[in-house]
This record gives structure tokens, sequence and C-alpha cells, in this order.
């Protein structure tokens, strides 16, 4: 089977984000089949969401154009999406919040497209306990709003990769030796979780088939708003 891991670096620098995010696909890729891609924000132009409903209003996706687009292919494309972002006063990065509003759209124009797939996180902070695991709760729940299942590592590594990099780049990632071995069992758990979702995914778009005879089921949910 192959299947498809992507990577997001919230970043904007090439740091300890990047290099986390490298480390873990690295160790997805020892299973056989697993193909990773870093899709990062470094260099990228990201205007904010203005709420201008138009997305809503016509069931489009983002109508801003500028490098969201090419992250937009990407996502529908994976099969399982590993997001890292540096701890910005105890938050993802701006950088990170405004992709993810900016993906709003998905579930209107995309219904469906990452239902149960598999999302994992991490997160990079110049203090030991600066915030990681509420950036990983926050990444986390990009993937809940967005019907997906979240995967938060293998043993002792519970809602994500948490490292302290103290500001060091690459350098704090290596000398974090609880982290970086959380990071490793990450990539390496989220690529299981990934295939068997694959299949348990795959299986259930046929059976459903046998299923929508019988239940009426709707293509979008009823909303509050
Ligand atoms: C604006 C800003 C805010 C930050 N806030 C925090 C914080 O709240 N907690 C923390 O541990 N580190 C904080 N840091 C440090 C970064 O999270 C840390 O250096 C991180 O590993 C940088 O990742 P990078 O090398 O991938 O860019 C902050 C850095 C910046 C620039």
């Amino acid at each position: 089977m192959m299947l498809k891991i992507l990577g997001i670096s919230g970043s904007p620098r090439k740091g300890a984000t990047l290099f986390a995010l490298e480390q873990a696909l690295e160790e997805a890729k020892r299973i056989p089949g697993v193909e990773t891609e870093i899709w990062s924000v470094r260099g990228k132009k990201i205007n904010y969401c203005v709420h201008c409903d138009a997305c809503v209003r016509d069931n489009v996706m983002c109508i801003i154009k500028d490098d969201l687009q090419e992250l937009e292919s990407k996502i529908l494309e994976a099969d399982a999406i590993l997001i890292g972002s540096p701890v910005y006063d105890m938050n993802v990065s701006a950088q990170l919040q405004a992709v993810f509003n900016r993906l709003r759209p998905i579930y209107l124009v995309h219904p469906g497209k990452l239902q149960n797939k598999v999302g994992a996180a991490l997160s990079t902070g110049g203090t030991r306990h600066g915030g990681q695991e509420i950036v990983n709760m926050n990444i986390l729940n990009f993937y809940l709003m967005h019907e997906m299942l979240a995967f938060g590592g293998l043993g002792g590594c519970y809602n994500g990769g948490t490292v302290w990099s103290r500001d060091k780049k690459a350098q704090g990632v290596i000398d974090d030796e609880v982290g970086l071995d959380g990071v490793k069992r990450l990539g390496l758990g989220l690529a299981e979780a990934a295939i068997a979702a694959k299949y348990g995914r795959e299986k259930w778009l046929e059976m459903k088939k046998d299923y929508e005879k019988d239940f009426m089921i709707e293509k979008s949910p009823l909303r509050d708003h």
C-alpha cells in the first residue's frame, strides 16, 4: 500500500520545528510504501482570513489568492498529516493560525474528503514547559474540526511531540533526548495509525454504499449558523 504523509511546518525559519518534522517523517518512512513531503510557511505569503464569507456563500475555497492554494491540494491528497509549530506566546505561530483559518472552507467544498484521515501534532518551545502541549492541543483541534482522527503518539508521548529547543534550532532538538525520542515514535506511530485508517476508510466507503440503501446519510449536517 502507498501512503502519503504530509508534514506542515508552522515556523518561518529553518529551525527546530522543521528539523523535528523531518526526524518524525524519517521514522515514518521506515514502513515500506510510506511517502512523505513537507510544506512550510517559511518564505510564503499567507494572508489573514477577513471573514468575507465568500466561501460559505459560494461554496468555494478561499478567494484570496496567495501561497495557500499550493497547500490546499496537498492536504486533500494526503492520507495523513503531521503539523508542527513553534510555540509563540503559548500558542501556535500566527502563520499557522492564518493557514488554519483560511482552510475553513474544506468542509464545505470537499465534504468527507478528510473524514477519518489521521493527524498528529508536534511543537518546539524555547522553554522546557513553554506551552508545547497547548500548541499540540490547538493543532489536534484543527483535525477534530475537519472530522479527522487525532493521533497522540506512542508511549509517554500523549498529545504529540514536545521539544525543548532552548531556541537553538536543529541542535536544540538533537540535545533534547527525551523530546527527540517522542518525536520519532510519533512519526512511526502516525504511519501505523494512518495505514489502519486507510484500510478502514477504503473498506467503509465500500460498505457504506450498501448502508446508504437503507439509511439516509445526509450530505451535510445541520449547523447552527
Ligand atoms: C514571538 C515568539 C514567541 C515565543 N513564545 C514562546 C513561548 O511562549 N514558549 C516557549 O517555550 N517558547 C517561545 N518562543 C521560542 C520558540 O518557540 C522556540 O525557539 C522554537 O523552538 C522556535 O522554533 P523554530 O526554530 O522552528 O523557529 C517564542 C519565540 C517567538 C519568536
